[in-house]
């Protein structure tokens, strides 16, 4: 049975730019109630108000546990329970790995991954109390990447991060298969949000508008997957799934794999006036 989205109680993290943004804009079209979170509260509240200032909006640094522990409290004051989580909030820099310092590692994996685990450890409990609803007690959503899959050239720091992501949903959706509280992992290929300008600004390269052999979509094509997903939990949603056979057959013969990153990677130094690999 279909979970219903009307009254559906969803807490977005990364809800004021991209794919969260339009999540909300989705969900709420539905019925949902939803709590918004990131740092950029104005942004928030703007959004709030356009879907009917029915909503939560909390200013949260997802790397700072006290926020997210903050959040998860308002939206059970508020709304009285928490049906889906969306680990959505994250970013990119476009660097070489020996180009990132520890500091730069440290910062990603507190947001990416340290965000994600702290927010899922935080709901679970209020989960774990509701009764079943459509065979569930909650849902735990982690926006992931293509990129868990298989390293990529320019990302790879981003790439581990989140392949730590999908490692971790694949963990939990066992250890919480007794609960019933579904857990599902999103794998977008490049997507036109903010993404690639915060990724540009804080890294050193610029990426060509096409990134080659995947598609790139848009935000709405990726949430509707992922509406879709909420509705009828699944563990993995690959937004275009023709990535998720390339690049689970790029597993099984890496040399092959590589043999189409040299070719992106020497288009990203071309693109960048930095000639080809020798
Ligand atoms: N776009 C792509 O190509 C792509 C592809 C695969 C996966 N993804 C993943 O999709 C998710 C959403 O990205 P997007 O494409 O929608 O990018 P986006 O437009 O840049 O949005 C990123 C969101 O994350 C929030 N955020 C960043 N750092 C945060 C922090 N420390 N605490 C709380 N919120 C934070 C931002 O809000 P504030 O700045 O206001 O805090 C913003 O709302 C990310 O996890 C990303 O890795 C994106």
């Amino acid at each position: 049975m279909a979970r219903e989205l009307r009254d559906m109680v969803v807490v977005i993290t990364g809800a004021s730019a991209g794919i969260g943004m339009e999540l909300a804009r989705q969900l709420s079209a539905a019925g949902a109630k939803l709590a918004l979170a990131a740092r950029r509260e104005d942004r928030l509240r703007d959004l709030n108000r356009e879907l009917g200032g029915v909503h939560l909006a909390v200013r949260c640094d997802v790397a700072n546990p006290a926020d997210c522990d903050n959040l998860i409290n308002q939206t059970i004051a508020k709304f009285g329970r928490l049906d889906t989580l969306v680990c959505n909030a994250g970013y990119g820099t476009y660097k070489r790995v020996d180009e990132t310092d520890a500091a730069e590692v440290r910062k990603m994996l507190d947001v990416d991954v340290v965000g994600t685990t702290e927010c899922i450890r935080l709901a679970i409990p209020h989960m774990q109390r509701q009764d079943l609803s459509s065979g569930w007690r909650g849902q735990i959503m982690i926006v992931a990447s293509a990129a868990s899959r298989r390293g990529t050239p320019f990302i790879g720091i981003y790439s581990g991060a989140k392949a730590a992501q999908l490692a971790i949903a694949e963990a939990l959706r066992v250890e919480l298969s007794d609960v019933r509280i579904a857990v599902t992992s999103i794998h977008p290929t490049p997507t036109k949000t903010e993404f690639r300008q915060v990724a540009e600004r804080l890294g050193k390269y610029r990426l060509p508008p096409s990134s080659g052999f995947i598609k790139t979509q848009t935000a709405q094509e990726v949430v509707a997957a992922m509406v879709r997903a909420i509705r009828r939990p699944r563990p993995e949603v690959w937004p275009w799934p023709a990535a998720g056979w390339l690049l689970s057959v790029g597993t099984l013969c890496p040399r092959w794999m590589d043999r189409l990153m040299y070719r992106y990677y020497d288009a990203v130094l071309r693109h960048n006036g930095l000639g080809e690999r020798q």
